[in-house]
């Protein structure tokens, strides 16, 4: 692993705060319904739990884990499915939850799968957006932060596999 550090980009109660935000901004939209949320992992792990704990309204939760093909840095576009969901979509209100959307490549394609299970409605809420990184369009519903193109770890991004547990967003800064 190359020498570097970590640099703070946002704190944790700035990213406490904004993710309260979300959760009220979800709660109203969804008021009378109940939300499904999919959980990308392993990114979206730390961000869906405390997600899901600021939604007042009923919430089911599950899991999927995907791979793209082609090297770690680009991603193809074709996406390979490596654990899938436990659950169907048919009739749910979907919300799928990301740790970040870069070149959208990753998520457009798995939308566009999810889409096909029949869901009553699909939405797709990130914590992080860079969106200068962006080749693929993607209709982002909720949006924590938008951030320049650095690379991120903390909050369930990781680099190498490390950082995940941050409880803050970081750059990593080569030495
Ligand atoms: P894309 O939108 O298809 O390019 O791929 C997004 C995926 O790349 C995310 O789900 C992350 O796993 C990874 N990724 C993109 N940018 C970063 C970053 O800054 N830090 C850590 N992982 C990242
Ligand atoms: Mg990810």
């Amino acid at each position: 692993m190359e020498k570097h550090h970590v640099e703070v980009l946002l704190t944790e109660e700035q990213v406490d705060t904004r993710i309260q935000e979300i959760g009220e901004a979800i709660s109203r939209d969804y008021a009378g319904k109940e939300v499904h949320l999919v959980c990308v992992l392993k990114g979206g792990t730390f961000f869906t739990c405390e997600l899901a704990k600021r939604i007042s309204v009923p919430v089911t939760l599950d899991f999927m884990s995907v791979s793209s093909y082609g090297s770690d840095t680009k991603s193809s576009g074709v996406v390979k499915i490596v654990k899938d969901l436990d659950e169907s979509l048919t009739g749910k209100d979907v919300i799928v939850v990301e740790d970040i959307v870069d070149s959208g490549r990753t998520l457009s394609y798995l939308l566009a799968m999810l889409q096909d299970r029949g869901p009553k409605s699909l939405r797709l809420c990130t914590l992080l957006d860079k969106p200068d990184r962006r080749v693929v369009d993607v209709n982002v519903n909720y949006t924590g932060f938008q951030i320049p193109d650095e690379f991120v770890v903390g909050y369930g991004l990781d680099y190498d596999q490390r950082y995940r547990n941050l409880p803050y967003i970081g750059i990593v800064a080569f030495d």
